[in-house]
């Protein structure tokens, strides 16, 4: 992508004397912005992703006013305007549905407006990717505060995780070993601070991703949302910004090949959510990198994971920050990392860590002595994901990662909440669940249901894991041997709408191997008498999006915005 240089944008607004100039200042006057700001100094939009409906967001009002600090402070002229948001936990039927229509929110909003840089707040998962995959289609200077993690959770005594703990109770309380007056009262110990989820789900993933891909500033994924630190870090962010302007860093500057390798890298020491992998690849897709899923395996597979952090392990990213945070990981693993790379500070990665310290290795592990030998992302293929699936090793049970098992089908989400609790359900802990139709187009939005509750009965008898296969996606803060995001996914014609009950299903991890046992004749044959789903959308943003979403292994980007556009200044219409 070529970097736009020249004149700062926003003069075209607010620098000169015609009809359009007083246009655009004089209804900002009525603000009370004073004529000095109109002076020509960089003018830095505040793109907040607030909303009482987003509650991991929800404090964003006070981080923007930080930011806004940092911008006077240095000679610029703050201006924060909304975009769509997304709630992770209201949302129907999926804010993933919703990440591409924010990206574009956010990539018009930009180039529509006299902004010179931005700040992008983000905190709840989709909120990162969207914001940065507009912003890298504008390609101005930009920097990443993210709104940092709640505090830790505790219930009765014990450390309790956003998310992970809810899985983990509510298959207690319906195998029997939880009473619901207790699930009920773990609510308000789980989230009691402002911040978004505290687990290293996928909002504290892309947190860490937006500091090791050099977008924020260090320090930027850990520092709790309710600690005055992540304020300074706002401030800071708002200062540095009005200099990147100045410097004309653009965000193609330090998004390169090497940033998304380190993010890779990153993901997997922390062991992060299987959801970066579509992120980034998204992002990589507007930014013009030719990121690859099997980057992901390549890249990870060797990165033991250093981070004991739910749900891979036990601590939780108040006691992350305390360790260190992401910085004092990086060190850990800087003989791998690229860290010439440079960060929206100026700096490169490796000026940024030098200082770095470990203040608890039961929380940040030395890699020699990991959590987990393989923390990265391993990139499944075979008859049944011919352009890939994927699983995260260090949330799965090492006995299931070889295994061969009976399938038991489910064709969507609704005939799956109908029969798996039934107790004529035909199913043995060694079977293997299916879940089909509800990838990117067949949902539609690409849900996160991959990781299915087991069944009742087996729950009964003690099982806790069993191999599942979905075109699904799962929870960043879930766990289990799943395999997620095949592609192509059943609605579009994939292997995974061909099977049946009963059907033998080889998974090998170790070998990345995914493989349907039926001979190519019948696998043939099934494929001819396959009928597409019937789409029920013939109208609006979902007709959209069913019709432009591509597959998990490019992103689930729409096809029209991969790529950017710049952000030219566009015709004035007064
Ligand atoms: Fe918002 Fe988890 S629900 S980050």
């Amino acid at each position: 992508m070529s970097k736009d240089k020249g004149g700062r944008r926003s003069h075209a607004w607010f620098v000169g004397t015609d009809r359009d100039n007083f246009i655009h200042r004089s209804w900002m006057r009525n603000q009370g912005l004073p004529s000095h700001l109109f002076d020509g100094r960089p003018v830095i939009g505040i793109c907040n992703t607030w909303s009482e409906l987003t509650p991991c967001n929800a404090h964003f009002r006070r981080i923007a006013d930080h930011v806004k600090r940092g911008v006077y402070e240095c000679g610029g002229f703050p201006l924060e305007f909304p975009v769509m948001s997304l709630g992770e936990t209201l949302m129907r039927p999926t804010t993933m549905l919703f990440r591409n229509l924010v990206s574009m929110d956010v990539e018009e909003s930009i180039r529509a407006n006299p902004l010179d840089g931005v700040v992008l707040l983000v905190g709840c998962d989709k909120t990162t990717p969207a914001l940065l995959m507009g912003a890298a289609s504008c390609n101005l200077p930009t920097i990443v505060v993210s709104g940092g993690p709640m505090l830790n959770g505790y219930f009765k005594g014990r450390k309790i995780g956003s998310g992970t703990s809810v899985w983990e109770f509510s298959e207690e309380v319906r195998s029997g070993c939880m009473s619901v007056t207790d699930f009920m009262d773990a609510e308000t110990g789980m989230s009691r601070s402002v911040g978004h989820c505290m687990t290293m789900g996928t909002a504290s993933t892309m947190a860490s991703m937006v500091e090791a891909l050099g977008m924020g500033l260090p320090g930027n994924a850990a520092i709790p949302a309710a600690d005055s630190r992540r304020y300074v870090l706002a401030h800071e962010a708002g200062r540095r910004i009005v200099e990147m302007v100045e410097e004309n860093l653009v965000i193609s500057d330090i998004l390169v090949r090497d940033a998304f390798e380190n993010a890779v890298m990153v993901n997997g020491a922390i062991g992060g959510s299987t959801n970066a992998v579509v992120h980034l690849l998204a992002l990589a897709g507007r930014i013009g990198v030719d990121l690859a899923l099997d980057d992901w395996d390549r890249l990870g597979r060797d990165m033991p994971c250093i981070v004991n952090l739910m749900p891979s392990g036990e601590h939780l990213m108040e006691d992350f920050f305390y360790a260190g945070g992401l910085p004092a990981v990086m060190k850990e693993i800087g003989s791998r990392l690229h860290l010439e790379a440079i960060t929206v500070n100026g700096k490169t990665q490796s000026e940024n860590i030098s200082s770095a310290e470990c203040f608890n290795r039961d929380v940040i592990l030395p890699i020699d002595k990991p959590l987990a030998q393989h923390g990265g992302i391993a990139v499944l293929r075979g008859n049944l994901a011919p352009q890939g699936a994927v699983l995260k090793p260090s949330a799965a049970t090492p006995e299931l990662m070889q295994h061969r098992g009976r399938a038991i089908v489910f064709e969507d989400i609704d005939d799956f909440k109908a029969r798996v609790d039934s107790p004529d359900l035909d199913v043995e802990p060694e079977d293997i669940l299916v879940l089909k139709n509800c990838g990117p187009k067949g949902y539609p939005g690409f849900p996160e249901v991959g990781n299915m509750p087991l069944p009742s009965k087996l729950l009964a008898r003690g099982v806790r894991d069993m191999v599942r296969i979905s075109d699904a996606r799962m929870s960043g803060t879930a766990y289990g041997t799943v395999v997620l995001h095949t592609a192509p996914e059943a609605a579009a014609g994939g292997t995974l709408a061909l099977v049946r009950n009963g059907d033998m299903i080889e998974l090998d991890v170790a070998n990345r191997r995914l493989h349907l046992d039926i001979d190519d004749t019948e696998l043939a044959s099934r494929r001819d008498a396959w009928t597409p789903p019937q789409t029920k959308f013939d109208r609006g943003y979902y007709q959209l999006y069913v019709d432009h979403v591509l597959q998990a292994d490019q992103g689930v980007d729409f096809d029209f915005l991969r790529g950017g556009s710049g952000a030219p200044i566009p015709r004035e219409s007064h």
